[in-house]
């Protein structure tokens, strides 16, 4: 491989939509950020200088980051965060790794703003396990408030109640236009007829997983989370906030230059209020012969699910499956080390100060939490932490592998769904091959959640609705061709279960990729030790990591 090199100036740029300005926070002025490329098995330099008012971090989402721990980015996490007028230089080769994933900032709400693909192409001279496609387009869905960003953070962390919801949608930045004063400002997607094209689609809204569709097309959904599947037919994608797809679209040979709306709205469980708008942008054919032609057709608008439409969203997942062949193997672990059971749901806890939405019963709050600990960020990184054995005061290792009491998760809410505030950890040995089960608990509010793992990739062995029954569900896995992914949806009022590998030595972060149950600590963090061979541990941290 080769090294790709890159410069992230993080300043602030004046954007308008939805007939407002506003300075937002971006790299090098851009907006969606610039795209990472680089080819399976090369280096990427990443120089980040923060010219902001405010404390930034990057993290590569999906990079395995094989023992370069130091480059991962979530703050206080793996890294104190950049301080205005510093910088850091994230430095990573990508291993086994070929498709689409995304970078964003990882620190308090930046992704809002802060987010851009990462587009890893397959090593030279070798092809994709599907039709060689015409040409590649990044599809990056995002959402937008008109409120500037401050106020987004603080709404978010100091009701703790519902979430402030956003304005509108976004895809590649722009609204579409469903929104008023936004006609301008629409994403166009040019095609020749009787092509096929490859699009990369990213979730990078905050608070949303989004259903997808163009009008008159089928899509050939080939890859999740960067890892092939086996190829399958929709006319609709469902993507959480964390998940990338990509998938394949075949134009029409005989079409006239007609153009489609594709569009994107919410896949939402809970009664909870939510941004419910939908965000559009257009397919527009253009024949080579024909330049002038423009037929004015009224725009076709694609049919979408109802935004609580779960037996489609149950339906479109069952169908991932990996490619599982010899030249791309499902390397699932086929023996368990350890098993381990989560409970991930919003839980009650005291109100204690005035600032605070008191929503729920009796003067309590809502926070989130898995096995009722709601993670606390520490204030230095915990992987230096770690690394230089200087834990006390950082974290505790005692996280808990199993909930503190059995209910029934999904029915109504018990007396005790307290839960404690704390920095606590699972440490695993190198090597170690996990099972976790993660079932929602759906106390209040019925929210799926896309649960998203730093530093590995998972396989998703089943999933169900109600309790997890561990005498008759593990019999239904499947450990031939499931889905290998680094973000995955536990279903409202459901399970999932998850294996994976700890290959991988440092502390990785675990969860929520709904910002606003992130911030309200669901959460937790991992610790794999190193293992004995040279290669199997994580180097010293490099010079110019910040201090906090
Ligand atoms: Cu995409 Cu921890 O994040
Ligand atoms: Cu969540």
């Amino acid at each position: 491989g080769i090294t790709r090199h890159y410069k992230f100036d993080i300043k602030m740029k004046s954007v308008t939509r939805l007939c407002q300005t506003k300075s937002i926070v971006t790299v090098n002025g851009q907006f969606p950020g610039p795209t990472i490329t680089a080819r399976e098995g090369d280096r990427v330099v990443v120089k980040v200088i923060n010219h902001v008012q405010y404390n930034v971090s990057i993290h590569w989402h999906g990079v395995r980051q094989l023992r370069s721990g130091w480059a991962d980015g979530p703050a206080y996490i793996t890294q104190c965060p950049i301080q205005t007028g510093q910088s850091y230089v994230y430095n990573f080769t990508i291993i086994g790794q070929r498709g689409t994933l995304f970078w964003h900032a990882h620190i308090s709400w930046l992704r809002v703003t802060l987010y851009g693909p990462i587009i890893i192409l397959p090593k030279r001279e070798v092809l994709y396990p599907f039709p060689q496609p015409y040409k590649e387009i990044p599809i990056i869905f995002g959402e937008w408030w008109k409120a500037d960003t401050e106020t987004i953070i603080n709404q978010a962390l100091q009701t703790g109640g519902a979430p402030n919801i956003s304005d509108a949608y976004t895809i590649n930045g722009l609204p579409g236009p469903s929104y008023n004063c936004s006609a301008k400002d629409t994403f166009k997607l040019k095609v020749k007829p009787g092509k096929t094209y490859l699009l990369r689609l990213i979730n990078a809204a905050l608070n949303d997983e989004l259903f997808f569709s163009i009008a008159n097309h089928n899509l050939t959904v080939v890859e999740a989370d960067a890892v092939y599947t086996k190829p399958f037919n929709t006319n609709t994608i469902l993507i959480t906030p964390g998940q990338t797809t990509n998938v394949l679209l075949k134009t029409k040979n005989h079409h006239p230059n007609a153009t489609f709306l594709m569009a994107a709205r919410p896949y939402a469980t809970g009664p909870a209020t939510f941004d419910n708008t939908t965000t559009t942008s257009i397919l527009e054919y253009h024949h080579p012969n024909k330049t002038n032609q423009v037929t004015k057709l009224p725009l076709l608008r694609p049919s979408l699910p109802k935004f609580n439409d779960t037996t489609f969203a149950t339906k479109f997942i069952k169908k991932l499956r990996s490619l599982a062949n010899s030249k791309f193997p499902a390397k699932v672990p086929l023996k368990v080390d350890r098993r381990l059971f989560f409970t991930v749901g919003l839980g009650l806890n005291p109100c204690t100060n005035v600032n605070q939405t008191c929503q729920g019963p009796n003067n309590t709050m809502l926070a989130a939490a898995v096995n009722n600990v709601s993670f606390i960020m520490p204030n230095t990184a915990m992987l230096q932490a770690h690394f230089f054995n200087q834990s006390k005061g950082v974290y505790t290792t005692d996280f808990p592998t199993n909930p503190p009491f059995k209910f029934n998760y999904t029915g109504n809410p018990p007396n005790n769904s307290k839960v404690v505030n704390g920095t606590k950890v699972v440490v695993l040995p190198f090597n170690t091959s996990v099972e976790l089960v993660m079932q929602d608990t759906s106390i209040i509010g019925a929210e799926s959640h896309p649960l998203h793992l730093h530093g590995f990739n998972f396989f998703v062995l089943g999933q169900g609705f109600g309790n997890f029954n561990p005498n008759k569900d593990p019999a239904k896995f499947n450990l031939v061709d499931p889905v290998e992914r680094n973000t995955v949806g536990v279903p409202s009022g459901g399970w999932v279960a998850i294996r994976f590998l700890t290959d991988n030595p440092g502390v990785w972060f675990m969860h929520c990729h709904l910002e606003v149950h992130t911030s309200w600590g669901l959460k937790m963090a991992w610790i794999v030790m190193d293992g004995k061979l040279k290669n199997q541990k994580l180097p010293p941290p490099p010079k110019d990591l910040p201090k906090c």
